[in-house]
């Protein structure tokens, strides 16, 4: 199992490995709207453990850029193993 931690709360939630992490952001207050990695509403930034997250999408690199900063859209990364603390 993997694990999601907020940042604002220390609330943690364990996920099944390599699954999305929207639904659990969503119920922890993170807004949505496209859902397609277009809006950019979904805007998180990564605290802990970024290297267990799957790489950026195309989406993500056209509306972050690329590189490394540490934001994410919570829409469309997946979280594959471990432990990965997220604020937004
Ligand atoms: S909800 Fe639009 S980019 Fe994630």
């Amino acid at each position: 199992m993997a694990k999601l931690v907020f940042d604002h709360n220390n609330e943690e939630v364990e996920l099944p490995d390599d699954s999305p992490i929207s639904e659990a952001c969503e119920d922890a207050g993170v807004p949505f709207a496209c859902t397609e990695g277009v809006c950019g509403t979904c805007v998180i930034e990564i605290k802990e453990g970024k290297q267990n997250l799957t790489p950026p999408t195309k989406e993500e690199e056209d509306f972050l850029g690329e590189g490394t900063c540490d934001e994410r859209l919570a829409c469309q990364c997946r979280i594959k193993c471990g432990k990965v603390k997220i604020s937004f």
